[in-house]
């Protein structure tokens, strides 16, 4: 069995020049990749990178920086392409009160009109949630029948706790950062069953590429570091992430 990076955007323009050898790496090194959308392009894009390759899956939605493009037109819209056979869930989508690119009335409602859209197709969720975990538990709280994964997760040890019973806790490359002491600890606490691994490519790559762009088979530093906090084999990180994978996303 191989790693799975539950959470990528292959389709940035910062492998505009070698796509086509980060697939290929994908393809013979992974389990599979999920490419997330974040607005309506992005998730057509997601799309089209699932269809033409076996082990990419694809993710629709329009992420809280992007909210303003939400309408009652891209909710069609959104809702049109998770009909696509790929599409495993509906994200990235959430809350982001660091950014602030729109009012938080406005993060909030377009957020829970895209969870109505996950209830109505009973697909999971991607929750993105920057400086923004109390509202986003108190929203996800009202909507009882949705499950998924808290993307990157940054939040206490406590709220990861009240979140496990229906969500994964993604784990990224942050967690190999040297002010990774609060992470470290929700790692160790939270049991193996509950957590995914993820790269956030291009972004947030893990030691000794920080700062770097990152790609989807540096999940193997984010499995290694897993090992290691919780003293265990990194057969059986990539055995149970890789099976949370597949249960959270379906596949
Ligand atoms: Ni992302």
């Amino acid at each position: 069995m191989k790693l799975v990076d539950t959470h990528c955007h292959l389709d940035n323009n910062r492998y505009s020049e070698d796509l086509e050898e980060i697939l290929d790496t994908v393809q013979k090194k992974m389990e599979f990749c999920v490419n997330i959308g974040c607005d309506l392009e992005s998730s057509k894009r997601s799309i089209e990178l699932a269809e033409n390759n076996s082990n990419i899956y694809a993710t629709v939605g329009i992420h809280p920086i992007d909210i303003l493009e939400f309408s009652e037109e891209t909710k069609i819209k959104i809702e049109e392409l998770a009909s696509n056979k790929k599409v495993v869930a509906i994200g990235e989508i959430g809350l982001d009160y660091y950014h602030m690119s729109a009012p938080k009335e406005l993060q909030i409602l377009g957020f829970e009109k895209q969870l109505e859209i996950a209830k109505k197709l009973n697909k999971p969720v991607v929750i993105h949630s920057r400086d923004a975990i109390s509202d986003t538990v108190e929203i996800l709280n009202r909507y009882k029948e949705i499950k998924g994964v808290i993307h990157c997760y940054s939040g206490s040890l406590e709220t990861a706790k009240t979140l496990i019973d229906r969500f994964y806790i993604g784990i990224s490359g942050t967690v190999t950062f040297k002010n990774a002491k609060k992470l470290i600890e929700v790692v160790k606490e939270i049991p193996l069953e509950r957590i995914v691994i993820e790269t956030d490519s291009p972004y947030l790559a893990p030691e000794p590429f920080r700062g770097k762009r990152n790609q989807p088979d540096y999940v193997e530093y984010v499995a290694k570091k897993i090992a290691e906090i919780k003293g265990i084999e990194m057969e059986q990180v990539i055995r149970v992430t890789t099976e949370n994978a597949k249960k959270l996303y379906n596949i």
